[in-house]
Formats: C-alpha cells, structure tokens, sequence
C-alpha cells in the first residue's frame, strides 16, 4: 500500500478535523553477521529494510488516543491516562509500551492522536516488526509534540519499552538498526558503549536475498531466555579468572582458549565460544566489506551459520535446510540464519544474474525437505526512521 492510499484510509477512518496529518516510516531490519551478540556486549551488523511500517499520525481535539491498523483487526480508543495502564497482549502493547516510557523521561503527551499503522514486513520472521512497531511511534510522538528526535535515545526508549512493557527481554539491536540505519549502509554498532560505524555496503553485482522459512518461531523467546542466561553463567565463571570482565565479547579468541577450561558444562563453554568467536568474525567481516572482499564476507556468513547451528544452537531443521540449499547454488556466496533464530528468516548473497534461478531452486529444494512453502525477498538497504513529506 503506498502513502496515497494509507493516508486515504486514514482520512475514510477517522474523518475530517481541523488538524493535518503527518506520515512516518520505520524499516525493518536484517542482521548481516554478529548474532545473539548485543546482549554479550559485542559487535553487530545490521542494515535497515527497504520495506517496514507505515504510520499515519494526527491531533485530536480530545485527549483520547486511538489505535488502528491496516494489518491487525483489533483497535482501540482510549484515553493513556486511565486505559492503558496493563498489556492487553495486542499488537498496541507495543505503542503504548513506548507512550509509558516517554512519560517516564517526562515526555508525557499533550495532546490526543488518531494513528493508523501499515506494516509491510512479515510477522513473526525475524525482520523486527515489533522494533518498527515502537521505533515509528516514538518518532513520531516525539516529532507531533514538538520534540528532539534523537535516534540513539529512541532506540533506547524502545528497547525499554519492549523489555519491561511488552515483557520480552531482546537486546537493543533491532530497535538500533530501525532508527539508525541509512541507506545502503550496515551499521557496525558496539552493544556495550552505543558507538557506531556507518560501513558502506557496495555489493555490486550481489543482491541479499532474504528468505522466510515460514516456520513459526515457537520456542523463541523461552529458548531466547534460556541462552542469555548460559552465556550468564559462562560470564560467571569467567570472571573469577578475570575480574574485570564485565561481557563475554570482550575475550579475545586467544584469551577465551586459555581460559576455556575452567568451564565445566559443555553446553556453557560452546555458547561462550560462538560468542568470543562470532565478535572476532565481525571485525574480519567489515575488514573484508572494506577491502572489497565479498567473497570472504560470504565465508564469514557461512562461519556464522554453522557456529549457531552447532556452537549456540539456536538454527533447527527449517532454518539449516534453507542456508543448506542456498550455499549448494554456485551464484551464492554466503548463507546464514539471521535474527534470533528457531525459524524466521535466513540471509544469503547472490549474483544477480542467478537470483531467479537460485529462488526457484532454493525454493524446491526447501520444499521437498520440509514441506513448507517458503517467501523470498530480493531487497536493498534502506533508511532507518523518517518523515515521508515528499509525497503527499
Ligand atoms: C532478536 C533480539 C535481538 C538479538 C537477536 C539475536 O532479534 O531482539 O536483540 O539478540 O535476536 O542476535
């Protein structure tokens, strides 16, 4: 749906009022390498989407605030003060998580809203609708109210309202890479201290290509929650041999193989070791994408995938058929899960000139193994949180 027809909706909805009506957009993201990292302190990867959520925003002449969207039956009136005080396990947890935690940084809103939301990525694959969800809204509020947008203090705010209000404890990576990205760019963002590279990503005649394993991600967040707390306990024992450590990610690999025996559960000391490792392959990574070394940034893909697959175990069946097919097809040159894992989506590079051929192939292949129809998307890197002026 473009601008044109979502702000058509808007005005088919709610009407006619002496307000004007202003449009937002967050893109979702893919992590290009350094998983299950940000809340290990360690480096990341990241690019924003070309596709991602759409929202309508406009001022009432109440207090109220009123929730709809293109995508999601359920909508709801109401007024912040007195109606959204607890989560109704709706997709608006995510808005109001967000309207909570401006109100704590003394944000609180003035002013009542009608919103309208349109989300183009798929739920629940992996590509951070939910971060878009709540990166768009605190834009947005903060813009309809007249105040800074700071992108670093948005993703902030975000991930805060994501941990305490919608109750899932993700790292702040996906919610970093919505409001910072910039096109055409990765974003190689340290988890510990915020800072951040903008790193052009040339890809020339290599496409990314993502592709949706159409499993859905059951175990997701208890799984989640099961590998922060090994890579806790890893941290644990770690620092009894060095005090100072405040994250896994900042052992080197040398530091970690001297060390790695005082580690006694098998299961901790691999998921230490995919963390220690999977930082150092970042580093290689954006040296190689600096060099212009695509091939060797498909190597470190691969690495990637294979150290989640055996090292953290967070891939399953779908997600290892999937890269599986893709790095059996000569255009590819790299292939690996990418978000939290346990379905969603994987990331691949491929030449342009193959991409039909390897989607079909990939396709059947993934097919015949699992019985699932899988969704691919060929896109571009795009721009983190923006107003959309230009065209309306
Ligand atoms: C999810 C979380 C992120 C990150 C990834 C794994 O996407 O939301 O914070 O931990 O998993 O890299």
């Amino acid at each position: 749906m473009n601008t044109e027809q979502l702000t058509k909706k808007f005005m088919e909805k709610y009407g006619d009022n002496k307000h004007s009506y202003r449009v937002f957009n967050a893109p979702g993201r893919v992590n290009l390498i350094g998983e299950h990292l940000d809340y290990n302190g360690g480096y990341v990867l990241p690019a924003a989407l070309e596709f991602g959520t759409t929202l309508v925003i406009r001022e009432r002449d109440d207090k109220q605030i009123s929730f709809a969207s293109t995508n999601m039956s359920y909508e709801v009136v109401g007024s912040i003060k007195d109606d959204f005080n607890s989560k109704s396990d709706q997709w608006t947890d995510y808005p109001v998580g967000v309207i909570k935690e401006l109100e704590k940084i003394g944000k609180s809103l003035t002013k009542g809203y009608d919103l309208l939301y349109h989300g183009d990525i798929p739920n629940g694959a992996g590509l951070s609708s939910s971060a878009s969800l709540e990166v768009v809204t605190a834009y947005a509020l903060l813009s309809m109210e007249g105040h800074e947008t700071d992108t670093v203090e948005i993703a902030k705010l975000s991930q805060k309202a994501e941990n305490l209000f919608v109750g899932v404890n993700s790292g702040i990576m996906d919610q970093f890479a919505v409001a910072n990205g910039r096109k055409d760019h990765a974003i190689l963002l340290m988890c510990d201290t915020l800072e951040y590279e903008l790193v052009p990503f040339q890809t020339g005649s290599y496409k990314i290509v993502i592709a949706n394993t159409n499993k859905r991600r059951g175990l997701v967040d208890s799984k989640y929650n099961e590998r922060r707390s090994e890579c806790d306990q890893a941290l644990e024992i770690l620092q009894k041999e060095i005090p100072a450590l405040q994250y896994l990610a900042q052992l080197s690999p040398d530091q970690f193989k001297t060390l790695q025996d005082s580690i006694l559960n098998e299961t901790v000391r691999r998921r230490a070791q995919h963390v220690v490792e999977e930082n150092q392959r970042v580093l290689d990574s954006v040296n190689a994408l600096k060099n212009g070394d695509l091939e060797a940034f498909g190597q470190y893909m691969n690495q990637s995938h294979d150290s989640l697959r055996y090292l953290y175990e967070v891939t399953g069946d779908e997600l290892d058929a999937m890269v599986e097919e893709f790095q059996r097809e000569s255009g590819t040159l790299g292939a690996r899960m990418t978000g939290a894992g346990f379905g969603g989506c994987t990331v691949a590079l491929v030449h342009e000139d193959e991409v039909d051929k390897v989607i079909k192939a990939v396709g059947g292949g993934y097919e015949t193994r699992t019985g699932l129809k899988p969704d691919f998307y060929v896109c571009g890197v795009g721009h983190g949180v923006h107003e959309i002026k230009e065209e309306i």
